[in-house]
């Protein structure tokens, strides 16, 4: 096998080659974060991938996140280092469930996180993300009904945040739905110097104790910020390797799944191996298609965010 840093200099070689930006998000590997020109939130990465000047976006993140990417890019080509990476949460809300659903709340104004498919994207009137799901909440009428989907903690985070009712979609994210206040609070005791940020993925029980709550961006701002020295993350780990990096003399520690198992960590974001990268590069291949008709349906939802959060 090649070494980290000979996959580096091919990847580099054949970005140039290809005018093509690597996007990669904060739960991926530090070797992907490394090589990648733009790592960010869910809402930077879909900002980045809107507003470049490559002829090809390679995705190190998520199915949903490398379609919203060809979405809003349909000129482009858009690769992915795994097209098997995909997001259990946004698998777990299936077109016609979520149609059938949405029928039950007619009048209903449908607000839907970006990790869903571009199926249930087009079934939504806007889009949002985790840093600006508050913000675009704000902004529709007391009296509208809001169905929000598909994760129920995001959801009802909002919800308790703004005193303001929503018909919750019954998902979650299974990285984030594994933390329990017992186990949390446990490792609090342990270092009770240590700040609790989570993101609000997590279980209400959860969030009810973070000093600080917020999309991975928003999370790693903070710890800069912030004055404590040692925090306990509740989110998915890899977003460790930034925080190290911008803050070397704090100290982060991975909030525990169970006794057992220190750390939750996503499976999907991990298929992202280096050397996968370099393969889909040279091969321009996993390649996301979609369908024009499609493609459309669901553009409307995403624009709609991103004129709501600017
Ligand atoms: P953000 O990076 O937008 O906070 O999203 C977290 C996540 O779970 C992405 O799948
Ligand atoms: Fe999906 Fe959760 Fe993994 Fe994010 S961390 S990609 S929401 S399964």
């Amino acid at each position: 096998p090649l070494s980290h840093e000979e996959l580096f200099r091919r990847i580099n070689a054949l970005k140039k080659e290809m005018n093509a930006l690597i996007l990669a998000h904060y739960y991926t590997l530090p070797e992907i974060q490394q090589v990648a020109d733009i790592v960010g939130d869910s809402l930077a990465l879909a900002r980045a991938a809107e507003k470049n000047n490559a002829d090809v976006i390679v995705f190190a993140g998520v199915y949903f996140m490398a379609e919203t990417a060809k979405i809003l890019n349909p000129g482009k080509t858009v690769l992915m280092p795994d097209a098997h990476a995909g997001c259990p949460l946004a698998d777990s809300c299936p077109e016609e469930a979520f149609r059938r659903f949405k029928a039950g709340y007619p009048g209903a104004i449908v607000i839907t996180y970006i990790n869903s498919t571009a199926e249930i994207k087009a079934l939504s009137d806007i889009t949002c993300t985790s840093s600006n799901a508050e913000q675009i909440i704000r902004q529709i009428p007391a009296t509208q009904q809001i169905i929000f989907g598909p994760d129920k903690n995001l959801g009802g985070y909002i919800a308790k945040k703004l005193n303001r009712e929503m018909i919750l979609w019954p998902g979650c994210c299974y990285v984030h739905d594994a933390f329990s206040e017992a186990v949390i609070l446990k490792a609090c005791q342990e270092q009770p110097d240590a700040e609790l940020i989570a993101h609000p993925e997590c279980r209400e029980e959860v969030l009810r104790h973070a000093a600080f709550i917020g999309s991975t961006k928003a999370l790693l701002e903070y710890t800069v910020s912030s004055a404590a020295n040692t925090f306990i993350v509740a989110t998915e780990p890899g977003i460790l390797y930034e925080m190290q990096q911008q803050s070397p003399q704090k100290t982060f520690i991975p909030a525990p799944k169970d006794s057992k198992n220190p750390r939750s960590l996503c499976t999907q974001m991990k298929q992202n191996s280096l050397e996968k990268l370099y393969q889909c590069m040279l091969d321009r291949k996993p390649e996301i298609i979609i369908d024009e008709t499609l493609r459309l349906a669901s553009l409307g939802s995403i624009r709609r965010m991103l004129d709501m959060s600017p």
